[in-house]
């Protein structure tokens, strides 16, 4: 159906962080399924190269700005329009760092000691006896609010990402709500989406295809080596003429993320007719080859006129900066980085007032489990639950924490994590509320 004129555009939002240089396993999983969804109609994307993120992982300036061509290039070569969509590199958005100050200064440094990835760091520190901070930057303590000023920069409805990412959007909604919390409705909340259907492709060894496991092929490899990297797909040792299983074979699901349906079940006959690993690498290549040859060939073009796309990424910017210029504006006021010349307000309390009340929030972690947690009614997090197997047994806990406040605490040992922050005084304060709400 297309959105009738009325319909308000559905802003996405993607960045790509320029640290490698773009595989097959990128193409099939984010490439080629952002670019389709970037011609939908009553959409409107945005695609940024996530340079002051790859600075928090690469500290190589010659790989930051190769990979920062090879990405663009290989966007461009897949088809993105950038008279369509704005496609801008995040450095040369002044706005964004800038903003990502303010989100600083009302995000708790609570919740960003529990985003995965500095967790993460933390517990391999911890396991192998160091300080748990050891080689742990501020810059890898604050991509979360780097990541947030990105997505609140150009409202974004909709941020399309993988599993990993969906703490992130999270913690932008949260950090968006705290804000308009305390200064107004400037920030739209984001929404993570997760596209279930896209492929993860394995890799040459059958494990997901991954830079860290050192096991892809690179998009646009010259013809040559293509040939050669598939060549070096495992199989299992089975001869020519016995039959193949297509179950765990990487090679089959490759082929699948390239190939159509009637394709695909061919290929499956032939491996129950017993199709000889030469040949089925050969078909792999042919159709991969078929797909990627014309890409490859704009690629290559792209590559050589670095100029032009520096020239594309400059116009994508001010375009960008049309919107976020003046929005930055609209946050400096709004937060009192105000010209004094300006008619102060006067005295008494001008802030937005809300009709504010704690909230319980459930929701599900990449891990399968259900999680809630309690916020105050300025958006700070009073309490943080541990994940239950199920949205019931979730509840059941809520339930009991608000009919009985504090109270329900003892019994509920293991599954509440109090924030270390406020006072249990300020958690019963909060949980009172549930049981006699203000009339
Ligand atoms: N963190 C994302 C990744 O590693 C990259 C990224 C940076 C991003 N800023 C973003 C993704 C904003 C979506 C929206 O894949």
């Amino acid at each position: 159906m297309n959105p009738t004129p009325s319909t308000p555009l559905q802003r996405f939002l993607t960045g790509i962080t320029t640290t490698g240089t773009p595989h097959l396993g990128n193409f099939v999983g984010s490439i080629r399924p952002s670019v389709a969804a970037s011609r939908l109609p009553g959409v409107q994307s945005f695609y940024f190269l996530a340079d002051y993120h790859a600075l928090i992982k690469c500290d190589d300036p010659s790989r930051i700005q190769r990979s920062t061509l090879e990405i663009a290039a290989s966007w461009l070569a897949a088809g993105l329009d950038p008279e369509r969509v704005m496609f801008y590199r995040q450095s040369d958005i002044p706005e964004i760092p800038e903003l990502t100050w303010l989100l600083t200064c009302v995000t708790g440094k609570g919740v960003l000691n529990r985003a995965h990835a500095y967790k993460a760091s933390v517990d391999r520190n911890e396991a192998a006896g160091n300080d748990p901070d050891a080689d742990v930057t501020a810059g890898l303590f604050m991509y979360p609010v780097l990541m947030g000023a990105d997505i609140l920069m150009f409202k974004a409805h909709k941020v399309p990402v993988g599993r990993d990412q969906i703490q992130h959007i999270e913690m932008a909604r949260d950090m968006a709500q705290r804000f308009n919390h305390l200064y107004g409705e400037h920030l739209v909340l984001p929404e993570a989406q997760i596209e279930e259907s896209v492929a993860l492709l394995p890799g040459l060894d059958g494990r997901k295809m991954s830079k860290s496991y050192d096991n892809t092929i690179p998009l646009f490899t010259p013809r040559d080596q293509l040939r050669k990297l598939i060549n070096g797909i495992v199989t299992d040792s089975r001869a020519p003429a016995e039959a193949k299983d297509t179950e765990g074979s990487a090679l089959f699901q490759i082929y699948q993320a390239f190939a159509s349906e009637s394709e695909t079940s061919a290929l499956r006959q032939a491996y129950a007719d017993g199709i000889g690993w030469g040949d089925a690498k050969q078909m792999l290549f042919e159709r991969i080859d078929q797909e990627v040859a014309p890409m490859r060939e704009r690629y290559q073009a792209l590559i050589g006129n670095p100029q032009d796309i520096e020239q594309l990424l400059q116009a994508g910017a001010e375009k960008a900066r049309a919107v976020a210029t003046p929005f930055m504006g609209e946050l400096r006021r709004a937060v009192g980085l105000r010209n004094l010349g300006s008619a102060a307000p006067s005295a008494a309390k001008s802030k937005a007032v809300k009709a504010a009340a704690p909230a319980f929030k459930q929701y599900r972690e990449k891990d399968g489990r259900f999680y809630f947690k309690l916020l105050d009614a300025d958006g700070r997090l009073l309490l943080q639950s541990q994940g239950f197997g199920t949205p019931k047994e979730a509840a059941v806990v809520i339930g009991s924490l608000q009919k009985e406040g504090l109270a329900a605490l003892p019994a509920l040992p293991g599954l509440l994590e109090t924030t270390p922050g406020p006072a249990l005084e300020e958690l019963a304060r909060a949980l009172a509320f549930f049981n006699a709400p203000p009339a």
